[in-house]
C-alpha cells in the first residue's frame, strides 16, 4: 500500500512532522509512506488551476498515485494551517485528485484538545465537492495527540508515549481495513 502524507506544519521540530515520521518508521511493514513537501507549493491561483506550475503537477500526481492519504496537522487559530488548506485547494481544481481517496486525519498539539477543532474543520474541507475524499469515519477513530510536549522524545525525537502508540496501532489497522474495503 502506497501512502502520501501531508503535514500541516513546516517547522523543523514540529510534533506533527515527528508523528508522521514515527508512523513512517513504525508501520513500514504495513505501508510505504512518502511525506509530501507541501511547503514548496505556491499559493493557489485560480488563473493557473488548469495548467499549474510543475511543482503542483508533481504533487497532484503523487496524490493520484497514492492508495491512501494521511494528514497530520496542528491546529492554527482553531482551524487548519493555511499551508495545508492551500495544498488541498490545489487538489480540488482542474483534475480533482482527491475524489474517492481514503484519508486518515490526525493531529498533535500542546494543549488539551489535541487539534479537535482543526480536525472538525479538516473533515468539512475533505467532503467539499471539489475534494470529495473518502474520510475514515470519526466515531472512535479520531487521533488527537494532546500535551504533545510530554509524549515525544526530547526536542526532535519520535512519539514515545506507550498508550498513544497502542491507540495509534489500532487506528492504523482500522484505516488499512477501511482502505481495503475500497
Ligand atoms: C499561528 C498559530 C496558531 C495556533 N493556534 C492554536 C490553536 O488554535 N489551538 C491549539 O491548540 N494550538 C494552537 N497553536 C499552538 C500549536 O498547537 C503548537 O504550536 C503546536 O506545537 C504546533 O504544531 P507543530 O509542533 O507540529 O508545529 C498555534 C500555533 C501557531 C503557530
Amino acid at each position: 500500500m502506497k501512502v502520501l502524507t501531508l503535514v500541516g506544519s513546516l517547522r523543523k521540530e514540529s510534533f506533527n512532522r515527528r508523528l508522521a515520521e514515527t508512523m513512517q518508521e513504525r508501520y513500514q511493514d504495513k505501508f510505504e509512506m512518502e511525506i509530501a513537501d507541501i511547503g514548496a507549493l505556491p499559493h493557489f491561483d485560480q488563473d493557473e488551476e488548469l495548467d499549474p506550475p510543475a511543482v503542483v503537477k508533481e504533487f497532484k500526481q503523487k496524490v493520484l498515485d497514492a492508495d491512501a492519504i494521511i494528514i497530520v496537522t496542528p491546529e492554527y487559530n482553531w482551524s487548519v494551517p493555511g499551508v495545508l488548506k492551500n495544498a488541498l485547494d490545489w487538489t480540488s481544481r482542474g483534475e480533482r485528485v482527491m475524489v474517492g481517496k481514503p484519508v486518515f486525519p490526525l493531529g498533535a498539539s500542546m494543549g488539551m484538545a489535541g487539534t479537535l477543532r482543526a480536525q472538525i474543520h479538516l473533515r468539512q474541507i475533505l467532503v467539499a465537492p471539489g475534494v470529495s475524499a473518502k474520510v475514515l469515519p470519526p466515531g472512535g477513530n479520531e487521533v488527537l495527540v494532546n500535551f504533545a510536549q510530554q509524549k515525544f522524545e526530547g526536542e526532535s525525537g519520535s512519539l514515545t508515549d506507550g498508550s498513544t502508540l497502542e491507540f495509534l496501532d489500532q487506528k492504523v489497522d482500522a484505516f488499512i481495513e477501511f482502505v481495503k474495503e475500497g
